[in-house]
């Protein structure tokens, strides 16, 4: 059975959008990235989701080409994000079977609580090489692919026509809130996190002028996600929820109704810049 739409995507979005599209993911076997996926899969997308655990990613696969009737989503599993030469295998199986990438969503995490005294210099190397190296390793293996759809898929400048073939040559990369203000036990995640936000901005400059464009998803406090279960204890769930502006946690439907806005031609002119979807949660821990 698929899953509901309304599990994963708001009514805002036209069938078709992503037709001929192909979208590839790095942590898409977890929850916040299958939906990404998934809501680009709905849309008209195929996919090629990458993880860790061979059969959670060919199983989760399976299950997010249940959106469409036709869709095709590859499942690679046992890639190590830290590794180059895993990724650029997993690449050429992707345009092999799927004819190319469009977009790309840069997802795989490491996380864990730990005091700064408890932190061996292995463990903070080991989240800061999944999420800052595993990031540029995607975008590395993944650039020759995304130049080449920037180009194709480039909007007139004179025209201001969008381009008829749609939108590509477009890459996300999943972040935090957490480094805008500091947070204990979490310091090798925000050191990552900062580091992946530097990249991306970086991408949007070099790129541009090649028709790509770079952009954060920052989510805030997102329901039955594994980040939300390791950091936050089930018995202040309730009166966290209660204390979120909004008075609700996020749903991953919200991260990837951004995801759709970022690669659609809506988001055509934005580049270089961090969406956050957080339900004003970190202003509010800021203080205002
Ligand atoms: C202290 C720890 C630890 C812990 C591991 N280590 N867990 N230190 N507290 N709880 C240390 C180990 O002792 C070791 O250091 C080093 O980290 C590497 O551990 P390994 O298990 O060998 O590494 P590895 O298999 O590569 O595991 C990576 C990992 C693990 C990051 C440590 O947690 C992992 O694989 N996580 C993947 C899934 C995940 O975290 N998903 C959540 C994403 S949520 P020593 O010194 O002993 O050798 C998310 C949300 C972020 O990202 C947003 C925040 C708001």
């Amino acid at each position: 059975m698929p899953l509901p739409k309304e599990e994963y995507l708001s009514n805002s979005w036209k069938d078709g959008i992503f037709a001929n599209k192909v979208v590839f993911c790095t942590g898409g076997a977890g929850t916040i990235c299958s939906a990404q996926v998934r809501a680009l899969v709905h849309l008209g997308a195929n996919a090629c989701i990458i993880g860790r655990n061979v059969e959670k990613t060919e199983r989760v696969a399976q299950d997010i080409a249940t959106a469409r009737p036709g869709a095709k989503v590859i499942g690679i599993g046992s890639v190590d994000v830290r590794k180059l030469d895993n990724l650029q295998q997993a690449v050429e199986r992707c345009v092999k079977e799927l004819g190319g990438i469009d977009f790309v969503i840069a997802g795989a995490a490491g996380n864990f609580l730990a005091s700064i005294e408890q932190l061996s210099a292995n463990a903070f190397k080991s989240v800061m090489d999944i999420d800052v190296l595993g990031s540029y390793n995607t975008l590395k293996a993944t650039l020759p692919y995304l130049k080449e759809s920037g180009k194709k898929h480039r909007m007139d400048s004179k025209s201001l026509k969008p381009s008829p073939i749609g939108t590509g040559g477009r890459i996300i990369f999943v972040s935090a809130t957490i480094h805008y203000r500091g947070l204990p036990f979490q310091t090798h995640v925000s050191v990552a996190k900062a580091g992946i936000d530097a990249l991306s901005h970086s991408i949007a400059i070099e790129y541009g002028p090649r028709g790509m464009t770079s952009n954060i998803i920052a989510p805030g406090p997102i329901a039955q996600t594994e980040g939300l279960e390791r950091l936050l204890p089930s018995d202040a769930v309730e009166a966290y929820t209660k204390a979120q502006p909004l008075g609700r946690f996020g749903h991953v439907r919200d991260i990837a109704d951004a995801t759709v806005y970022l690669f659609s031609d809506t988001g055509s002119y934005v580049t270089g810049q961090t969406l956050v979807v957080d339900g004003a949660n970190w202003r509010m821990s800021a203080g205002g």
